[in-house]
């Protein structure tokens, strides 16, 4: 791949693979990958582990006060051939993708003061450029600039049969209008919140995965990709 190293921001709505892309294509190109969703998990994560959260109802100056204390690194697990994340040195990957912490992160990310905090460190982490970052807010605000933009979207139907089909495998009892609700409510609520809405930035293109594959998918980005490095 080619020496001209870029920022490669993608937002867009939950559950439509943005993170599958993005770390595909970090491995592609041989780029960091940064997970925002992930910082996020982390901050709720640590307000559920002190009890600043009560109904989802967050204690804002407490959790506001703790955020100089919160360390939160990236490392790839080579073996589990996925992503890591931790706070002040401790493995929470696992912790952060629990139903607890997702039921509790919309609140939590909406924190202005959080938001500006992580919005920090992620300019901070894209500084090296050579990097894709994921997430609702990274073409809009975290960095407007980035060489290339990419808002992805598909579906609510089609995402909510993926997210079926998923926990289905899993052997999960769910139901199809319960989770089509689900994804509904959540691009409902990422869209309208005040602090940095998700919206796709003016400069953005669109990605709709509703009736392409992954590998369709990847190929498009690369292409785009080196459109703007001039690679072959
Ligand atoms: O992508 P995810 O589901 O792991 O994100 C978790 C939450 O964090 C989700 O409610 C949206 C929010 N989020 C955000 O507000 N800004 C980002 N850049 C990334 C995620």
């Amino acid at each position: 791949m080619s020496e001209k190293k870029i920022i490669i921001a993608i937002d867009g709505h939950s559950s439509c693979g943005k993170s599958t892309m993005a770390k595909s294509l970090a491995k592609k190109l041989g780029y960091v990958y940064i997970d925002t969703g992930a910082m996020y998990r982390v901050v709720t994560l640590v307000a559920l582990r002190n009890g600043w959260l009560k109904n989802k109802v967050p204690d804002n100056n407490k959790v506001i006060a703790s955020l100089k204390d919160i360390k939160i690194t990236f490392k790839w697990d080579e073996q589990l051939g996925k992503n890591t994340t931790f706070l002040n040195g401790e493995n929470v990957e696992d912790k952060i993708r629990q139903l607890e912490v997702s039921e509790n992160v919309s609140p939590i990310s909406t924190i202005a003061e959080v938001r500006y905090e992580m919005v920090r460190q992620q300019r901070e982490n894209g500084k090296a450029k050579g990097i894709v970052m994921d997430g609702r807010d990274i073409g809009t605000v975290v960095f407007p600039n980035a060489e290339l933009k990419i808002f992805m979207t598909a579906s609510p139907k089609i995402r909510a049969q993926r997210r079926f089909d998923e926990l289905t495998a899993k052997g999960d009892d769910v139901n199809f209008k319960e989770i089509l609700a689900n994804v509904e409510g959540r691009d409902k609520i990422d869209s309208t919140r005040a602090a940095s809405p998700l919206k796709q930035a003016n400069d953005a293109l669109l990605l709709d995965n509703s009736n392409i594959t992954r590998e369709e998918q990847l190929e498009w980005t690369i292409n785009k990709v080196k459109g703007i490095t001039g690679e072959k």
